[in-house]
């Protein structure tokens, strides 16, 4: 199998204007579980989205590569056809599309780089076998492919697609913003477990989380704490641990300058 890292160089992300991100610097390899903690408005999502690729999030310096190629100038289908999958807390419903109709598109757009909006997707059969299988493994209900996406879903369904879109996609890395937020046990376990799962040697993960849950299925190597827009320290599964248990004062104190600077960014807010 072949390894990969994704590569995020002194990134500089502005928001209507606004510096949010101060020089961002994270390496991810292939089979790596990381965890990104801080506290609130400390810029996590807007690496996230800056990731993604959104069209608010504007770079302003820095780079973002996947093994050596550039995603500032791809779109996010671009993007995900290297590699790159994203999920965010609140996922989106598409009226009158099936779980197994928005997947088997996904994966065409993401395995065929020249396939164009109506063009040819994976054949059916083919597609079929596949997303039995991903289901089986997962212990997933055959049922579950003919609901209508998102659609009255609870929230441990609405985990479980995530997860099965993980599994069909098989990314590169796997970048999960505070994906297990606002979730009852049950569906904290299906996001925590199904990952745990799906992560392997081919995947570099990057975990943005507030519970512990996630991390104690999925032991990150590297937790990194971003404050006012930086990542300020890394330490390892300890370290998150740490955090949980007593917060971010120690954080604040150890970075007086960093504290300053977020102390400043809430007051321009109000
Ligand atoms: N779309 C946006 N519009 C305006 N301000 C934003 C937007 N996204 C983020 N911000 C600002 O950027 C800062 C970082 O936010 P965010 O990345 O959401 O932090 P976190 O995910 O760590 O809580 C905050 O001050 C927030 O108000
Ligand atoms: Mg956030």
């Amino acid at each position: 199998m072949s390894s990969s890292v994704l590569k995020i160089d002194n990134l500089h992300v502005s928001v209507e204007g606004t510096p949010i991100l101060k020089g961002v610097n994270l390496e991810i390899r292939s089979g790596e579980v990381h965890a990104l903690m801080g506290p609130n408005g400390s810029g996590k999502s807007t690496l996230a989205y800056a990731l993604a690729g959104h069209p608010r999030y504007e770079i302003t310096d820095g780079n973002i590569e996947i093994d050596g190629a550039g995603l500032l100038e791809l779109d996010p289908c671009e993007r995900a056809r290297l590699g790159l999958f994203l999920a965010f807390q609140y996922p989106v419903t598409i009226p009158g599309v099936k779980v197994a109709d928005f997947l088997r598109h996904a994966i065409s757009n993401v395995r065929n780089p020249e396939r164009r909006e109506g063009e040819e997707l994976v054949p059916m059969r083919e597609f079929r076998k596949e997303l039995r299988s991903r289901m089986q493994e997962l212990d997933m209900d055959a049922e579950f492919a003919r609901r209508y996406l998102n659609e009255g879903f609870s929230g441990g369904e609405k985990k479980r697609m995530e997860i099965l879109q993980l599994a069909m996609l098989a990314p590169k890395f796997a970048v999960l913003d505070e994906t297990d937020s606002g979730l009852d046990s049950d569906a904290v376990r299906v996001v925590s477990e199904g990952l745990a799962k799906l992560s392997g040697p081919g995947m570099g993960v990057l975990i943005i989380t507030h519970h512990e849950r996630l991390l104690e299925y999925n032991i990150p190597q590297f937790t990194h704490v971003m404050l006012a827009g930086r990542i300020v320290e890394t330490g390892d599964a300890a370290l998150a641990h740490e955090l949980h248990s007593n917060g971010y004062a120690g954080v604040r104190e150890r970075h007086p300058d960093a504290a300053a600077e977020e102390t400043e960014a809430l007051a321009g807010q109000s």
